[in-house]
């Protein structure tokens, strides 16, 4: 059985308005689902397992703010097997379950000094000039997917929206994807800056073109926990990122919920 048609056996037939995926220290979002079926990625076919801490591997189906959400708490990432693809099958399972949106979080380091650690970012486009496509590779004409707008318009709105309306400072900006796991350079940092990156990154950027060759309608948002190397009297760390994007999951948790509360059911 593929992992749409588990997800449908296990958690029923009614359409999901929005699938998210969340990031590093963010995971608290998915232990709010009201009503909420969890199941393991092991019982899901292909759903790739996350050796990251900081990441749980289930997906928790339910409500929140009204909307039926499927939730991936922990995901893969590039850096873990060196696989841009690797969250094929989790993205490929939301397209046949046709799902509204799909929602994609982050943690992020920021390479603007107005931009501090605990803001929020809504990513209006992505820099990904640097590392593999997950694209490679796949037959056929449809790999030649335009990325204009792949972050929605009509999405973006809608968190502005769900942001001011839990009154909390939004932020828009451009996100360059790196593979990692080694952190940037100061050197790399202030080239990304030249190139017009406002954040940087080790995720999102492989799911949302498979998401967009999936014809998927995406959105992303990155929990700033840093400034970006040689931006800081400190380097950056992992321990640093999953405190800090904890300490603010509350906040990002108050933008899901506004933008859930204005998406289209
Ligand atoms: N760089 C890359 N990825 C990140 C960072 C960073 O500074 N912070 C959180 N994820």
């Amino acid at each position: 059985m593929s992992a749409a048609a588990t997800i449908r056996a296990i958690a029923g037939e009614a359409p999901i308005d929005c699938a998210i995926v969340l990031g590093t220290g963010l995971g608290s979002l998915a232990d709010a689902v009201e009503a909420p079926v969890a199941i393991a990625y092991s019982d899901l076919p292909g759903f790739p397992l996350s050796g990251v801490t900081g990441h749980a591997g289930r997906l928790v189906i339910g409500t929140l703010e009204g909307r039926r959400v499927a939730v991936m708490q922990g995901r893969v990432h590039t850096y873990e097997h060196g696989d841009p693809r690797a969250m094929k099958p989790a993205i490929d399972a939301f397209a046949g379950l046709g799902v509204g949106a799909l929602l994609l979080t982050n943690s992020a380091g920021s390479l603007r000094a107005d931009m501090p650690p605990g803001s929020i970012m809504v990513i209006e486009d992505h820099i990904s000039l640097f590392g593999p496509n997950p694209l490679v590779g796949l037959p056929g004409d449809a790999s030649f997917v335009p990325m204009n707008d792949a972050y929605d318009p009509g999405l973006r709105t809608a968190i502005a929206h769900g942001a001011a309306s839990a009154r909390i400072a939004l932020h828009e900006g451009v996100y360059a994807w790196v593979t990692g796991p080694s952190f940037e350079t100061p050197a790399e940092i202030r080239a990304l800056r030249g190139l017009g990156a406002d954040a940087v990154g080790m995720s999102t950027v492989p799911e949302v073109i498979l998401a967009r060759h999936a014809g998927l309608t995406v959105a992303a948002l990155s929990m700033i926990t840093n400034y970006a190397a040689g931006m800081a009297a400190h380097a950056p760390s992992h321990a640093e990122t999953k405190a800090v994007a904890h300490q603010g999951a509350a906040a990002m948790e108050a933008v899901i919920r506004g933008f859930l509360a204005r998406l289209a059911a």
